[in-house]
């Protein structure tokens, strides 16, 4: 593009794009990007750059973008019919097969799926699902939902504001709904209790169970968690947490919703992370890769005997016009038939153990790396400027800003989230070459290196 257009380019979006996500009106003067298109795993910009992606698009594009198959799978289901309402009750061929391939991948009981458009509404779905349920079971008394901070992001919608523990998402929508009862996450590098597992006895496990009598379990109708913290940078559960989660909600009666929108569909080397800790939560909310980034697919995953006693007069008031559009239901089909013909689950938690041996070599030689935490393709990388005392720089921003800049002069656009401290937010596509996870590294590395140079 001429740099006459280029400036345009961006004076235009200056004038007119309200970036989502609390950019504000200055998001443009940053080193950014406007993208013009894909080629697999690699952005090419407006600017110029060839880019490579190790975000994926929020985790929502686990196979890269442009993806010959699943691009044929769209237009060939587009071609015979652009869509189908739910309130049609006729739904399109690929909504049926994506039903039943996820209730065969996923563990336990899980068997029906309700379909939405994005990760919000699949969140919203399981709390509402729950409500309901406990309704029909005779306990209407039970309606709170108890969720985690800080981190646990479940969505942007009033209801999954008042879910979600990014208190910056939360206190300019006051007042939030009422029903919803925060407890604090585990987090190991900062553990909230100042203690170490395993001796600490997952006391933070033992504080849900507290925060239940507490509350009264003859009111709570649901948990609803991550297992994988991704909103507060990838911070893993300590061993035994979700396996003492899932007790304390059976003993309680408590409906367990896991929110897997973005380990879910293979990230973490299994199809659903829950598996990994050997646990069945009743419902599971599923949104990115459920379509691996071709557009706006989520859906709610039940319990097969919770989802029958929705009949008659009880049947569950809940869809959206564009809920489980038949083209992009084809896509999720055709990615999951990728990684299983492609043997993806492997590659991911091999990806895994690459990224933890040379993530954890950069720490061990950076003086401001001060966590790795890698679970398959997603890993959290924790900027500090003191490694001792785990302090955060005092200008995020600016220590963002410049490890963007030296990612991009390095050929990768670099994930750093500045919520809570500089943490490089990686999700790499499970089709990531060696070549390409060393292309990374050496832009971590670099940025690093700067970082140190001009900060320290
Ligand atoms: C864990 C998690 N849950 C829910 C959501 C909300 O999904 P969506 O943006 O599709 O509404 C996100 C989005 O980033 C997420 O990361």
């Amino acid at each position: 593009m001429k740099s006459d257009d280029v400036e345009k380019l961006v004076a235009t979006a200056k004038k007119y794009l309200w970036p989502a996500f609390a950019r504000d009106a200055s998001f443009f003067g940053r080193p950014v990007s406007i993208i013009k298109s894909a080629e697999g795993r690699y952005f090419l910009d407006s600017f110029g750059n060839r880019l490579l992606e190790p975000n994926s698009s929020g985790g929502a594009a686990p196979l890269g973008y442009n993806l010959p198959e699943l691009m044929q799978a769209v237009s060939e289901q587009m071609s015979l019919i652009i869509n189908t309402t739910p309130s049609l009750f006729a739904p399109t061929e690929p909504i049926v097969w994506l039903a039943e391939k996820i209730a065969h991948i996923s563990p336990g009981n899980l068997t029906y799926t309700i379909f939405g458009s994005n990760g919000t509404d699949a969140n919203e779905a399981a709390v509402k699902i729950a409500r309901h349920y406990w309704k029909i079971m005779g306990k209407a008394t039970k309606y709170k939902v108890l969720h985690r901070y800080p981190g646990d992001y479940h969505g942007f919608s009033l209801g999954m504001s008042s879910a979600s523990g990014h208190s910056f998402r939360r206190t300019a929508f006051e007042p939030l709904m009422a029903g919803f009862v925060a407890f604090h996450a585990p987090n190991c590098y900062r553990c909230p209790y100042n203690l170490t597992h395993p001796e600490c006895d997952l006391l933070c496990a033992e504080e849900f169970r507290k925060v239940v009598e507490f509350e009264d379990p003859s009111t709570i109708a649901a948990l609803i968690s991550e297992n994988t913290n991704t909103g507060l940078g990838m911070v893993l559960p300590p061993p035994g947490y979700m396996q003492r989660m899932r007790e304390i909600c059976d003993r309680y009666e408590i409906l367990m919703i896991l929110d897997e929108i973005i380990t879910g569909f293979g990230k973490t080397g299994v199809w659903f992370e829950c598996e990994k800790y050997d646990i069945v939560p009743d419902m599971i909310a599923m949104g990115k890769g459920i379509v691996w980034g071709c557009g706006p697919l989520a859906g709610t995953l039940v319990r097969g005997d919770i989802t029958e006693v929705f009949t008659g007069a009880n049947a569950l008031q809940h869809g959206f016009t564009f809920g489980g559009l038949g083209y992009l239901a084809a896509a999720g089909l055709a990615g999951i038939k990728y990684v299983e013909e492609h043997n993806l689950l492997a590659r991911a938690s091999q990806i895994g153990d690459i990224m933890s041996r040379e993530l954890g070599a950069i720490k061990d030689r950076s003086k401001i790396i001060g966590d790795v935490r890698v679970n398959g393709v997603l890993a959290g990388v924790e900027f500090v400027r003191d490694k001792s005392t785990k302090e955060l720089f005092v200008d995020r921003a600016a220590v963002s800003n410049l490890i963007v800049k030296v990612g991009m002069e390095n050929g990768v656009l670099l994930p750093c989230s500045t919520w809570y401290g500089d943490i490089l937010m990686l999700m790499v596509p499970m089709t990531m070459t060696d070549d390409e996870l060393g292309m990374l590294f050496n832009a971590i590395e670099k940025a690093t290196a700067e970082v140190e140079r001009q900060f320290l």
